[in-house]
Formats: structure tokens, sequence, C-alpha cells
């Protein structure tokens, strides 16, 4: 007959003195092995002993399989300890790393779209891959018309879309989804193929557009003061002289007293005294119509600037690319 309690007792022996996983899974094996054994030799058995010695070994199968689970899960939850004590972190530790600072561009953007919000005005976003309507025929830039090469354009390979050239593309967006009045405000990128110390392929505007009925140059002025002396901090004078863009009439480029001779003359300056800082005019008829918006009924102002443009006055920069190059010696200066 089978020695089944010595097998038993012996198995016992063995797994007490097993110190590993894998000296468990070695155990395992090789009772697994011992067990298929004995099963074999069932079939040697006078057949009314089988049924009892059949059952007897299973037992112990389920005996020694159940002791190695046990044992091996004991074992689980003891490594799993181990790893958490030697990867313990203290989420409290103050770290003494450096903090990073917001881009320039980014700290123009937010006093300039925090101080329209002040006063009323919407923030309204549009998309760089612009549909070329918006950008030039519903505002009043026909195909063949010169003043589309007053912005070199990136066409791109889908046809009736371009990098937007200018965020005046917006005033499209709203004339033609919001409801009357508008008092809105937009920043983000554009781009023009145009590349030197003043210009960068890439660069921001911020636009402005107000649409209501009996509008004046003269509340358009008053915006725009409002505006730029908030910006600059400065009490600065404001010169208006007329120009030209498409989808304004009569236009205007406004200029501010050089906040760095106080108009008496220096090398930003030109010794002219005065800094170009931004575009406006009263929004042209056809713009409107084009929107289907009577102009006989409403009328508008719009204003357009280079965020780039009016950082490196307020920071005094001097050289654009310095915004776009990563140098952290000159993003550290921004960590206010
Ligand atoms: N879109 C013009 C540019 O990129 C800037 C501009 C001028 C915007 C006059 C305006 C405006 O809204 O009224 O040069």
């Amino acid at each position: 007959m089978l020695n089944i309690d010595a097998l038993r007792s012996e198995f016992l022996g063995k797994l007490s003195s097993v110190k590993s996983l894998e000296e468990l899974k070695k155990l395992k094996s090789e009772y697994t092995s011992v067990i298929n054994n004995l099963l074999k030799t069932l079939k040697d058995l006078p057949p009314e002993d089988r049924p009892r010695a059949g059952s007897q070994i299973n037992q112990l199968k389920t005996f020694v399989l159940e002791s190695i689970d046990s044992l091996e899960s004991e074992f689980k939850k003891e490594s799993l300890e181990k790893q958490l004590q030697s990867n313990w972190q203290d989420m409290t530790l103050v770290l003494d790393s450096p903090i990073g600072a917001l881009h320039p561009i980014t700290l123009v953007k937010r006093k300039i779209l925090n101080y329209f919000r002040q006063i009323g005005f919407s923030v309204w976003s549009g998309p760089l891959l612009e549909r070329e309507d918006y950008n030039f025929d519903l505002l009043n830039v026909p195909k063949d018309h010169p003043a589309r090469d007053m912005q070199d354009t990136f066409y791109v390979n889908i046809q009736g879309y371009l990098l937007r050239t200018h965020t005046s593309c917006v005033q499209i967006r709203a004339l033609l989804s919001s409801p009357l009045p508008i008092y809105l405000v937009s920043a983000g990128r554009v781009f023009r193929r145009d590349d030197d110390p003043t210009h960068s392929p890439m660069f921001h505007q911020i636009e402005g557009l107000v649409v209501d009925k009996n509008l004046s140059f003269g509340q358009m002025r008053a915006v725009i003061e409002g505006f730029l002396k908030h910006f600059f901090e400065e009490d600065v004078n404001l010169r208006f002289r007329a120009s030209y863009f498409p989808f304004t009439e009569p236009s205007a480029e406004v200029d501010i007293s050089c906040i760095f001779c106080r108009g008496s003359g220096c090398s930003v300056c030109k010794n002219s005294g005065w800094l170009e800082v931004m575009g406006c005019g009263m929004v042209h008829p056809a713009v409107l119509r084009n929107c289907s918006i009577d102009p006989e009924v409403y009328n508008g102002f719009a204003f357009g600037a280079g965020l780039e443009r009016l950082a490196m006055l307020l920071y005094r920069i001097e050289n654009i690319k310095t915004f776009f190059e990563n140098d952290i010696r000159f993003l550290k200066q921004f960590n206010v």
C-alpha cells in the first residue's frame, strides 16, 4: 500500500525550509511529478484497492497544492511590502527646483485681454489654418487687389485655405455668427513670409472689433487711448495718421509719444519722438454688407496690433528673434 502519511510529512518538512519563491516553485514541480507518478501506479493495484488509493492520492494532491499556494501568497505579500518600503517617497518634501516663468508674449497677451474683458469686451479665437475668403475676400481684399501683396501669404495645399496672415479674419467669423452689437477682442498667432530683426514668419496679433449703432471715430479713439495708457502704464500722447487698410475707411495708424525719450528724439523712435503701435479704422461698409449687415443701420470700428511689437516696447527688447529662441537667460527675466 501507498505510504501517503510518510509522503505528507516529508513534504511538510521540505515546505518549512523553503525560503524563497524560487525554491517554492522547485518544490511545486517536484511534488507535481511525485503525485503524477503515484497516479500512474494506480493501474498496478488490485481493482478493489484502486478507489481508496485514488482518493488518498487526490487528497494529498489538494493538500500539497493548497499549502504551496498559501505560502506563495505570503511570499508575494512580503516582497510587495519590501518594495513599498524601498520605494517610499515623501510627497510632502519641498524640492529646491527652479520655477518656470510665463513667456513675455503670454504676459502681454493676458494683460491686453484682461483689460478688454474689464471694459466689457468678449474674447474670441479663430483657427490658424483659415479660409482664404475670411482672411481676404470678405475683408474687402479681392483676389487681384494689390492689397494682397501687403501680406505675403503662406498657402497650403488645401484648396481655399491658408495660414492666416492677420487676426482680422476673426472679425468675419464674428460678423457672420454673432448677434449684434459686437464688442470683441482676439489674440493669436499669424503667419507671413517675412524674416528680419523686426519681422518673424510667425508672430502674434491682437484684434479688436466693435459693431453697434452710431459709433464714431472719437469713440474708437477713446477706446484705443484707454487701452494704450493702461498697457504702457504711462500717460502717453496719441497721434492718428491717415493710412490705408482695405477693411476700414477711414483708416489710421496710431503712434504714441516715445516712451524712451518722451518725445525728445532717440534711436528707438529714430528721432521722430513717436512710435508706431497699431492700425485702426471705421469698418468698411463693404465688409458689413459681405456679412449681411446693413451699413445704413450699423457701423463699427476695428483695430489691430502686433504683440511682439508691443512687448518689445514694453520690455525694451531689441530683436524679435529673442522671443522664439527659447534662451533660458532671456526667459528667466520675466519670472515675476
Ligand atoms: N490686419 C492689419 C494688419 O495685419 C492690422 C489692422 C489694421 C487690423 C486696421 C484692424 C484694423 O482691425 O482696423 O496689418
